[in-house]
């Protein structure tokens, strides 16, 4: 935890406050003000009191008979006070809730479009646990003190006020208050020091139980084929075991301090008692000085401890807002340039790629071999189909990404109609290129909603056409509500053929002028692969130029050229015969494929694969 001592966390703490109140000012104002208005009353109410008992009750006894007028008169300004003080109550309580909610709410927006904007190597150094954390609690963390912090200015405030009023009333009652009010806030300060580290600590402690929890569920097909049942509970229950530690320890803390807050207080009365019998009888105080004084000693303890519930989160507000402004300031965005490609223009695109090289690791920290593609350079022509094909980690999918634009090249250029993509406008590039991804990825939503994903110009008639190039038309109108019908997470209820075909449509929907398919079909019946591509290339229909990965001697005969690959290099191209005859490799690869084919083919796996969770997927092929 990079928090580092308490003084460092209160300066921290101090300005992420300090940034809430910039953000939300006019709702802080709201709330303090209420806030300040219930902490003026609660002293003018010790003073009410003071005078009933002084003015009202004391002759009242004395006399034996009620002032009926004098007692109105106290019932009227007591019920006045009430009322008032509920509005700032009311005041303070709905500005603080807004100002914190609003916060969560603009930071949690914040940080899910920053996910969106960092580049794809960003999120290859950091789990879905992590980016789930980060929007989830660390936000609603760093944002915590925010609930009570209007009653803490207020209370400060109120005890400048109270300490003011005090000596106004007598000098000597002034100095126990001089005593006990720094005495309290003192006692808060170091309830809060020792707090820190241990809330610290549990909020680390609860991060890593749920990040347990989720790997055991994300991998639970894992978990119970392999039989780790007993493993995972035991690794889950000896974190569960450290949290329940923390917490314990932070309830023993407060089972010291709470007592002292407690405490302070009432010792605070009854030297007022002490101190104000004695000035009482040297006449320099009346009763109803004394009762006033005696009761705001009672009243303040209360709204003192919300000076400790603001410190005793700031350790927590800080290590939040520390994992947040990490996201926040992230750098490695791809900036989009400003060249847009003609919309009007439908006909298929030109894809290059020249001398491009490329490593996952920032091209800075590039160790020798780190590179995971060199001197790439090839040209899927208009309207062309272009097969990539390679052994396993060749480079095949970065080729993908990066005509796509997922990732930028560290030297080289990959361009659009020749038009270097990293010049082109994030819309000209959304609607010239499509990815169907080698791990298909849907949403928990509709059919049509996975198709569409809410694109201007996608109707139903849109959406059934793509559904027909995709060979996906069949299974749709089978499922019980057609395009209604929800696909579950991850289309947990579909086969992974017909998965690969629903994410195949929403890339065709878009009428994409370069088609770019990562192994796309792998899970599809190889006949309806080839029917798949020979549609797509049917000529005027899809009108698209296609990249696509494939390992299938059907698939791969239907293209115009072959690109071979193999350890992020070209090494040979040409058409399929051509390369059969020429490349040993190649006709290694392509046989040996043929061969595994034929024995899943036996086997009938295609499409009727039990659907497996994400990540899994990569493991079963091949
Ligand atoms: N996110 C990543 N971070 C670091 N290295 C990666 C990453 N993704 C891929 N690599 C590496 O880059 C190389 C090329 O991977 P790529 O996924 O492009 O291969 P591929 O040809 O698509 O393989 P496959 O046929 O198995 O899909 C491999 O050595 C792989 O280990
Ligand atoms: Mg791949």
């Amino acid at each position: 935890m990079a928090s580092g001592t308490s003084r460092d966390v209160l300066g921290k703490g101090l300005r992420v406050l300090g940034r809430a109140i910039r953000e939300q000012p006019r709702i802080f104002a709201v709330a303090v003000s209420g806030s300040v208005l219930f902490g003026l009353l609660v002293i003018a109410s010790a003073y009410v009191v003071g005078a009933v008992v002084g003015d009202v009750v004391v002759p009242a006894v004395e006399r034996g008979s009620v002032a009926g007028g004098a007692l109105a008169l106290a019932a009227s300004a007591l019920f006045g006070i009430s009322v008032l003080r509920v509005v700032g109550i009311f005041g303070r309580r709905l500005g603080a809730g807004y100002m914190q909610y609003r916060l969560q709410a603009a930071y949690r927006r914040r940080v899910t479009r920053r996910y969106l904007d960092l580049p794809l190597a960003w999120h290859h150094r950091n789990s879905t646990g992590t980016l789930l954390s980060n929007a989830n609690s660390d936000v609603e963390a760093a944002w915590y003190p925010i609930a009570p912090l209007p009653f803490a200015v207020g209370t400060l405030v109120m005890l400048v006020g109270a300490v003011a009023s005090l000596f106004v009333t007598d000098w000597a009652l002034a100095l126990v208050g001089l005593a006990v009010f720094p005495a309290l806030f003192a006692l808060n300060v170091v309830y809060s020091r020792r707090m820190a580290p241990r809330q610290a600590r549990a909020q680390r402690l609860r991060a890593e139980v749920s990040g347990i929890a989720h790997e055991s569920f994300d991998g639970a097909l894992v978990v119970k084929t392999m039989g780790r049942e007993s493993q995972e509970t035991a690794r889950f229950a000896a974190r569960a075991g450290d949290l329940r530690d923390a917490l314990i320890s932070v309830g023993r803390l407060r089972g010291v301090f709470d007592p002292m807050l407690e405490t302070l207080p009432s010792l605070g009365t009854l030297a007022v008692l002490v101190v104000g019998a004695v000035r009482l009888r040297q006449g320099a105080i009346t009763v109803t000085e004394l009762v006033s004084v005696a009761f705001l000693f009672t009243v303040l303890a209360f709204p003192v401890r919300a000076i400790g519930w603001v410190l005793a989160e700031l350790p927590r507000s800080v290590a939040g807002w520390e994992r947040v402004s990490r996201v926040l300031d992230a750098t490695g965005e791809m900036p989009y340039g400003d060249v847009t490609l003609d919309p009007a223009r439908r006909e298929p695109a030109t894809l290059g790629f020249a001398d491009v090289h490329f490593g996952y690791e920032p091209a800075e920290a590039h160790r020798p071999g780190a590179e995971v593609l060199g001197e790439v350079t090839f040209t899927v022509p208009a309207g062309k189909t272009v097969a990539l094909v390679g052994p396993t980690g060749a480079g095949k999918s970065t080729i993908a990404s990066l005509a796509v634009r997922l990732v930028d090249p560290d030297r080289g250029r990959v361009t659009l109609d020749g038009v270097d993509v990293r010049e082109l406008t994030a819309a000209s590039l959304a609607g010239t290129v499509a990815l169907v991804a080698q791990v298909p990825f849907v949403f928990d939503d509709t059919v049509r909603a996975n198709i569409t994903l809410d694109r201007a110009g996608v109707g139903d008639d849109e959406v059934w056409a793509a559904l027909r190039l995709a060979e996906a038309d069949g299974f749709v109108a089978a499922l019980p509500d057609g395009l209604d019908t929800m696909v579950g997470e991850r289309g947990t209820s579909l086969s992974g053929g017909q998965r690969q075909r629903l994410t195949l449509a929403r890339a065709l929907a878009g009428r994409p002028r370069l088609l770019v398919l990562d192994d796309a079909t792998s899970a599809v019946d190889p006949r309806v692969e080839a029917a798949i591509l020979a549609g797509l290339r049917a000529p005027g229909d899809a009108g698209a130029s296609i990249l696509v990965v494939a390992y299938r001697r059907a698939t791969i005969a239907l293209a115009d050229e072959v690109i071979y690959v193999e350890q992020g290099r070209v090494v040979a191209r040409g058409t399929h015969p051509e390369l059969l005859a020429t490349v040993p490799g190649y006709a290694d690869l392509v046989t040996a494929y043929e061969q595994a084919e034929q024995e899943r083919e036996q086997n009938r796996t295609y499409d009727e694969v039990t659907p497996v969770p994400s990540g899994l997927e990569m493991e079963v092929d091949r």
